[in-house]
């Protein structure tokens, strides 16, 4: 655990940002390698004083905007240097940057000493003291959103990953959500049951969930704010607590990790439970996940089956393993009824954004483009890197069917551009205009909402150490998207 100390520990290293050569020799940095720091993420460690370079940031020859200065992966790199040492408190002098890039990179020294240890016999996390100057702590109380909200909240979200899916299954994570947010007085729960989704008639869920021992059950959480509600947004998540394939089960390792299919879920979590602390202004936040386990016995759904959803839309099932854009077709068509301003979901969707894009990147898609454009902008500024990802309307024909509305694959490769027709495939379910029956009917003006999806199947799990040395789960998306909300809410 961090924590802030009141007065500088005599042990303590101080920790010197160096940004030109000038300062390094200043320093007495002065072999050619350690002059070079100040253009290192690695940081150059010695007794009683730490040294981060913070001049990575020139530009390359290539096209690589992303390329540049973040504080939050700079306090992880400090985090995963002094991990193994015998350093356990840390002072900071002088800050160079804004006082909100001081939040950042606390909250990064905090992420990267997260462990999940659950399982093992002793703790492997790290007790680390930081002591700041006058001047810092000025910069430290500026600032609302301090690092250890969002802190918090991200460790319960990377648990909610990394449990395993018999401890965290679709009926255990309904309670431990109700029970998460139990005491905020602004904040509500609701909860369907297998039976209410079935008379609800949402088959995008019931199907794929019913082979479970555990069925599928949804949460709508809404987030009152302090006053006059002038925005409404709906987050909705993916919940797959496991996903084997289902009937087209997942073979030759895939399978392992899938406890990660409940990562949108998590990032949503870490978006409302950090909210649920700040209460905002003025922003209603709702958030739904229909949690669900794609699993396989006698009542498994079937490649052939043709789903009816909530939306009235018929779906043909080319592929049970495309089982996570069924729920979230039901799960975005409940977020219209909520008539909100925006909807956001978050889902470990396709493998073909991990091809795409690697693990560092969330595949990042929407209907409309000041939107699109808002959101990049508010996860760029906290490191959270998305890949612009067109949602072309030439593929849209990929996922239309024949004997019915739509289909859950595309029809002449999957593998192609599977994260893109993936999107197109949502983008069905946030116009009421293609919406059948009479619930949908009785609406007067049917509308397109607004909408985003980021595609986290890469950025949410690393199996390896990623570059930030932080392996499994990771809390993608939940600081760009609280950074997003914050920045609307007047
Ligand atoms: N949950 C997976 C996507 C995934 C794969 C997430 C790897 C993280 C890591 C999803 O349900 C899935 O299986 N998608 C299929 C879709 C295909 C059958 C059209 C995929 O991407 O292969
Ligand atoms: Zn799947
Ligand atoms: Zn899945």
């Amino acid at each position: 655990m961090i924590k802030i100390l009141e007065t500088r520990d005599a042990n303590a290293s101080e920790i010197l940002f160096i940004s030109n050569e000038n300062e390094a020799t200043t320093l007495g940095i002065t072999a050619i390698e350690s002059i070079q720091a100040y253009k290192k993420v690695t940081p150059l460690l010695e007794t009683q004083r730490i040294c981060l370079g913070i001049e990575w940031k020139e530009q390359h020859k290539t096209f690589d905007p992303f390329h540049r200065l973040d504080w939050f992966e700079l306090g992880a790199a400090l985090m995963q240097s002094i991990k193994h040492t015998n350093i356990n408190s840390l002072h900071i002098d002088v800050f160079p940057s804004s006082d909100s890039d001081l939040q950042t990179f606390l909250l990064g020294i905090a992420q990267a000493n997260y462990e999940f240890d659950t399982y093992l016999p002793k703790k492997k996390e790290k007790e680390i003291g930081i002591s700041l100057s006058n001047d810092v702590q000025n910069q430290y109380n500026a600032t609302k959103f301090k690092w250890n909200y969002l802190d918090s909240s991200m460790r319960i979200a990377r648990n909610m990953v990394n449990e395993t899916p018999e401890e965290f299954n679709p009926k255990t994570a309904v309670d431990f959500v109700k029970t998460q947010l139990r005491d905020y007085k602004h904040v509500s729960v609701v909860t369907m049951s297998y039976d209410d989704l079935e008379l609800r008639g949402m088959q995008g869920i019931t199907f794929v969930g019913r082979a479970s021992r555990y069925k599928p059950q949804m949460v709508h959480v809404t987030l009152k704010p302090k006053g006059v509600t002038k925005k409404k947004i709906v987050l909705v998540g993916k919940g797959l607590t496991y996903d084997c394939g289902g009937l087209d089960i997942k073979y030759g390792g895939s399978m392992r990790t899938m406890k990660m299919d409940m990562g949108g879920s998590a990032a949503m979590f870490g978006v409302i439970n950090t909210f649920a602390q700040l209460q905002p202004e003025s922003t209603e936040i709702h958030w739904i996940t229909a949690y669900a386990e794609n699993m396989i016995d006698g009542s498994s759904y079937k490649a052939d089956d043709i789903v009816t959803t909530y939306s009235g839309q018929t779906v043909e099932v080319y592929n049970t393993d495309a089982e996570g854009r069924m729920t979230l077709a039901d799960m975005l068509a409940y977020a219209t009824e909520l008539n909100p301003d925006i909807i956001v979901d978050a889902a470990t969707l396709t493998g073909a954004a991990i091809r795409a894009w690697g693990h560092e990147f969330i595949s990042l898609m929407s209907n409309d483009f000041e939107l699109y454009d808002q959101i990049q902008l508010a996860m760029e500024e906290v490191g959270e890197w998305c890949a612009p990802t067109p949602l072309w309307e030439s593929l849209r024909s990929q996922v239309k069917g024949d004997a019915s509305d739509l289909i859950n694959t595309s029809k002449t490769d999957s593998k192609e551009a599977g994260h893109i027709t993936a999107g197109l495939f949502l983008s069905h379910f946030v116009d009421q205009k293609l919406f059948r029956g009479d619930r949908w009917d009785k609406i007067d003006t049917k509308k397109e909402f607004k909408w985003a999806h980021l595609d986290i199947a890469g950025p949410a799990y690393n199996e390896k150490k990623n570059k930030i040395g932080v392996s499994g789960a990771t809390g993608s998306g939940i600081r760009g998207l609280v950074y997003w909300i914050d920045s609307l809410d007047m």
